[in-house]
């Protein structure tokens, strides 16, 4: 590999900064390429380096990595220090308590959705509220394995609850809280919970969310179904504990099933704060958290104990290079993987001290978050693009009211960011001082895979870089060749890292379908992607029909799915458009069954069945009227066509393929030219 930039003097290159290398892990390139250079010709002695820092019940039995990719050779797994014993909570907590003498320092700040709400943890007070919901877990009957899906808000009972599960050995599955009653039944039943956690309400901005409402609904729908078995549903008392008293927006009617449901805090009252942790096997499954999938049906991603502990807690600290006296803020929500790697697993692996934030960037003002990194002294600040563009578009002057001095490193992830965006994120926030670390990573690999390390990384703004240690990137052309120096293809993986997914809960199949089959031998990002003379990759967006809208990720098919299951609409093709703040957002095409009109009212309703079907983040911004749409000869849609309508890209190139042209011509003159 050359020296980055080297080549072409001209492009934009931005440099680590000296006073970040001087106490930096990793302090210049060259010792990255070293540290490289070892984790992938020697994983062994590498992760078994890595490893000295964890508590171990037993020592692995054989091989620390042991792997198939190859889907014509057998079955596809990954498994890491196999026959070792450990526990993930008893790593994160009691390790930091006990043996590090750590318990006095804060794990979390929590910060409520309203300025007024803060609550501080520490860690033993963290180690000794999980215990005490992980023996609430226990008497209510949860063994080690049992799947318990957790739908609540940005609050320390999340966190709690998935490390009480941790401790037990059950199987957590979080369910976004913005997500609708039947995105969450569907993730119920697919895992079979026999637990459910929420919350009775929450405010997200100015809104209040019947939380407990909505896992009702999700309950009531999955009841009468073969696999469900949820038989019991905890729930936190969150908006009637937390929430100002008196306030007439507060009234909350929070409905009961007495036969199914318990208060949060009256059996916790009694629970005892000691817990032995159950110690598992490195590969015994550690959570599933649901992705979409482009057949529409959500995949339950799984990931398992050691590996992920490991890849969580390293890229965390080199990725932000963690020093003790840091201040982190990670701004995705624990519904998302950011949030189970960067907020949970990888800080608290590492003793940090982090921001948990219940609300969201613009309320109840602007300058929201920069408020929240002065009142926290944050030194790295970790959010998505779209939080970015949204934030823009205030202009400076909120960002200034502020002191910034405390951020030393700025990181993102979720989507392609825009140089518009990285310039603005690098000199507006940053202060031209602090590096911008561009992650690339997805719910399946479990922890970032292309990264910059803040101190040894020159940086290209709009390129991920350079991979983290122990991950290979291969660019493949569409015949599967691989593809040396400058390039662009997908972007796939030879060999595994101990973070990435073991399988899709209860699908093997489907795991080695989606992700191993196009190339034999390779893991399928499903992601294209460039890399320049300088080895620096650059991710170009998905390549398959998934789309991705304020970084997260969904498929046609699910959005369309959801249309269509209005009696008005025959059939539903739907693409992205950019969008100045969201990156990409939803535009659909509807053919309507014969005799139904297309009215804006319907529009609406359309709208708000895709909202209600999925979630809010799903609601699409244009519904265009569709008398036909293009497809092959062999009836497929050719979404490249719609994809360009929808950008008003007039030169369409070749359309012989096309049963009926002329629906193109019609499509163009009815295209939706702003949001309605
Ligand atoms: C996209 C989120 C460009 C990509 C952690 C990936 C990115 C998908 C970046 C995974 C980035 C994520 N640059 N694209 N830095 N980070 N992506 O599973 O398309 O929600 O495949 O995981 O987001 O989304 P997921």
């Amino acid at each position: 590999m050359v020296i980055p930039g080297s080549q072409h003097i001209e492009e934009e290159l931005f440099q680590p900064t000296e006073d970040l290398q001087r106490e930096a892990h990793v302090p210049d390139f060259s010792t990255y390429l070293t540290l490289y250079k070892k984790s992938t010709e020697e994983p062994e002695a590498f992760w078994t380096e890595v490893a000295k820092d964890f508590f171990w019940k037993s020592p692995p039995a054989g091989d620390i990595l042991q792997y198939n990719f190859d889907v014509t050779k057998g079955n596809i797994y990954v498994k890491f220090m196999e026959g070792a014993k450990t526990n993930m909570c008893y790593n994160v907590l009691d390790r930091n308590v006990h043996d590090k003498n750590m318990g006095d320092r804060v794990a979390f700040y929590w910060e409520g959705n309203s300025p007024d709400h803060q609550v501080s943890i520490t860690y033993s007070q963290l180690l000794a509220q999980v215990c005490r919901c992980a023996n609430v877990l226990k008497r209510m009957g949860v063994r080690k394995g049992d799947r318990v899906a957790i739908y609540l808000p940005m609050i320390p009972e999340l966190v709690c609850a998935m490390l009480a599960c941790a401790r037990v050995g059950a199987i957590h599955s979080i369910v976004f809280a913005g997500f609708s009653s039947e995105s969450l039944c569907e993730r119920i039943l697919d895992a079979q919970c026999s637990f459910l956690v929420t919350a009775d309400g929450v405010y997200r901005g100015e809104k209040l969310i019947n939380l407990k409402q909505i896992a009702d609904e999700a309950l009531e729908r999955c009841r009468d179904r073969a696999s469900f078995s949820v038989k019991k549903c905890i729930v936190v008392r969150h908006h009637a504990l937390r929430m100002k008293k008196g306030a007439a927006s507060n009234k909350l009617q929070t409905p009961w099933n007495a036969d199914c449901d318990v208060w949060w805090d009256e059996e916790m009252e009694s629970a005892s704060e000691e817990c032995e942790p159950e110690w598992l096997d490195a590969e015994e499954p550690l959570f599933i958290l649901y992705t979409s999938g482009s057949t529409g049906k959500p995949k339950g991603v799984l990931h398992t104990t050691a590996g992920y502990m490991l890849y969580t807690a390293l890229t965390f600290k080199y990725v932000f290079d963690y020093h003790p006296s840091d201040v982190y803020w990670c701004t995705a929500d624990i519904g998302w993987i950011t949030g189970h790697s960067y907020i949970t697993y990888g800080p608290l692996a590492n003793g940090a001290t982090s921001v948990l934030f219940e609300g969201v960037p613009v309320h109840p003002h602007v300058g929201r978050f920069w408020e929240i990194i002065e009142k926290y002294g944050v030194t790295k600040f970790y959010t998505a693009p779209t939080a970015i563009r949204l934030l823009m578009k205030y202009g400076r002057e909120p960002v200034q009211k502020y002191n910034l001095s405390s951020l030393r490193i700025l990181g993102t992830v979720g989507e392609p960011i825009n140089p518009e965006a990285w310039h603005w994120y690098h000199e507006v926030v940053g202060q031209r001082r602090c590096p911008v670390v561009d992650t690339f990573w997805q719910t399946e690999t479990g922890g970032h895979v292309l990264t910059p390390l803040p101190a040894a990384t020159p940086l290209k703004p709009g390129s991920a870089t350079l991979p983290f240690f122990g991950v290979q990137p291969t660019i493949l052309n569409e015949h599967g060749e691989e593809l040396e120096g400058e390039a662009e293809g997908y972007l796939v993986f030879q060999k595994p890292w101990p973070g990435i997914m073991r399988t899709v809960y209860g699908n093997q199949e489907r795991f080695e379908n989606t992700y191993f089959k196009k190339f034999p031998g390779f893991y399928v990002t499903g992601d294209g992607c460039r890399r320049d003379k300088d080895g620096y990759y650059w991710i170009t967006g998905r390549i398959d029909d998934m789309l991705n809208v304020s970084g997260h990720l969904m498929s046609t098919a699910e959005v369309e799915a959801a249309l269509t299951e209005h009696a008005a609409v025959a059939e539903a093709a739907v693409v992205s458009r950019p969008h100045v703040v969201k990156g990409e957002c939803l535009y659909c095409f509807v053919t309507l069954k014969d005799g139904r009109e297309f009215s804006h009212t319907l529009s609406e309703e359309l709208k708000k069945q895709v909202r209600g079907k999925i979630g809010p983040i799903a609601t699409p911004d244009f519904i265009q009227n569709a008398p036909g749409l293009p497809k092959t000869r062999s009836g497929k849609i050719m979404r490249r066509i719609l994809r360009q309508i929808a950008r008003n890209e007039k030169d369409l190139g070749d359309l012989s393929t096309l049963a009926d042209p002329k629906v193109v011509e019609v499509l163009f003159s009815q295209r939706c030219e702003a949001a309605a």
